[in-house]
């Protein structure tokens, strides 16, 4: 009975973000009281309700946006008990610059003509998008944008496949590099050799390689974070395989460093025995895959694992991992690959930590890390929220687009 509360309360607790799903409900009344279908189809009242709509939508967004300038500031000040914001949703955690929301929502709605929806309303798509561009927003009009980190699989690449030469967010991600930016690639995948990055990302470190527009100083602005946290390489010219491994010594962050062998070891068998166990339990078509900073469970034969099969995993094996007390003293990461399960040692708050140090000690505030996996359980971007800003896409190609938006909004033509 235990265990059935705990995943149903994580099911429908943590599968909806509950910032999107606070800001839908507030979209939802204009949306009733101004866009319902009418009986009669005139031109005429179609707008006057469209226009009504959008100055609602615009109204809430704005007072969206100075909640959260009063729930910056709260936490600025170290004020007591908690924001207004907070109180309203419990979840929310800490922004590192405002979000321009009421912007945000004008620029989307020029795209996506939500305020001219009559049957639909605001989705989670939607303001997913709105929140986006409004941290863009908020990145170029207070500073600057000094790294980038990106996720690989789903950000950059379908799950599972290649960065190859023909992909889209090749040039974007020459552009970043050009204009002096620092760009890192975050991802669970976790090799200790280079060659496996090498076959990962071939088409963007050939073009990094080939580049004769960029100086020697600018290729050495894209590292790789392999593991969320665990394995570190820097881009080479002179290497076949264009990276470098380079040694934990050299990157280790003071906290890192206090991660004990014995410790992460104990902390892996825990999960492997977890994993075992599940996919004994649910008869699962896989196998489990044990490496030096990660275990994981994957299927063989081409077989699929059903998305209930994969939620169900990650949740046991985090809340093993939770209740024990290897786990209160190691960060770990249990999420759902897609078609996969693993946990991996640290997580993608380090990965980004460990990338700003590299660079000379960047700001959260200057740093923007760009992934699909956003939901509290069973998702490995989530902690990047607590080392930089982030934007949530849904796709390879709704990365290219955000990095066209903040070229737009560094340069408005
Ligand atoms: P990401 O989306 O770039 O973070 O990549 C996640 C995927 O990398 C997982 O779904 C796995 O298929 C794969 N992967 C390979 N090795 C590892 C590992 O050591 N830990 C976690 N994921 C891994
Ligand atoms: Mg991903």
């Amino acid at each position: 009975m235990t265990t059935r509360y705990r995943v149903e309360y994580a099911l429908k607790t943590h599968r909806r973000d509950q910032l999107i799903e606070w800001i839908k409900g507030l979209l939802a009344v204009p949306f009733v009281l101004h866009s319902q279908p009418t009986v009669t189809y005139q031109a005429t009242g179609l707008q006057t309700a469209a226009a009504d709509t959008y100055q609602r939508y615009a109204e809430i967004m704005r007072d969206v946006e100075n909640l959260i300038i009063d729930h910056i500031q709260h936490h600025e000040r170290n004020a007591p008990g908690k924001s207004k914001l907070k109180l309203l949703v419990p979840s929310v955690g800490t922004f590192f610059t405002k979000l321009h929301i009421e912007d945000a929502f004008k620029y989307q709605d020029n795209r996506r003509f939500i305020s001219r929806r009559r049957f639909v309303a605001p989705s989670f798509n939607d303001i997913r998008l709105i929140l986006n561009s409004a941290q863009l927003l908020g990145l170029v009009r207070s500073s600057e944008v000094e790294l980038v980190t990106f996720d690989g699989d789903v950000t950059l690449y379908d799950d599972g496949a290649c960065l190859t030469a023909d992909n889209p967010v090749i040039p974007r991600i020459m552009r970043l590099l050009q204009q002096g930016r620092k760009v890192g690639i975050v991802t669970a995948a976790g090799y200790e050799d280079a060659p496996k990055y090498y076959g990962r990302l071939q088409g963007l470190l050939d073009a990094v390689h080939d580049s004769t527009t960029l100086t020697p100083s600018q290729k050495q602005g894209i590292i790789v974070m392999g593991g969320e946290s665990n394995f570190l390489f820097r881009f080479d010219q002179d290497s076949d395989v264009r990276l470098v491994y380079v040694p934990r010594d050299q990157w280790l962050l003071e906290d890192m460093q206090a991660w004990a062998e014995d410790d992460i070891k104990e902390l892996l068998d825990l999960a492997e025995s977890a994993l075992r166990a599940c996919a004994a339990n649910l008869d699962l078509p896989a196998a489990i895959l044990r490496k030096d900073r990660a275990v994981g469970v994957y299927p063989v034969n081409g077989a699929r694992i059903s998305r209930e099969q994969l939620e169900e995993t990650v949740l046991v094996v985090q809340n093993t991992i939770e209740r024990s007390i290897v786990g209160s003293r190691l960060p770990f990461c249990a999420f759902n690959g897609g078609n996969d399960v693993f946990v991996d040692i640290g997580d993608k708050s380090w990965g980004v930590r460990v990338c700003q140090q590299y660079f000379g000690g960047i700001d959260p505030s200057k740093t923007l890390h760009i992934g699909d996996q956003f939901l509290s359980a069973g998702a490995n971007d989530f902690k990047a929220r607590l080392a930089s800003t982030t934007a949530w896409i849904a796709s390879p190609s709704e990365t290219v687009d955000l990095l066209d938006e903040l070229e737009t909004a560094v340069n408005p033509s």
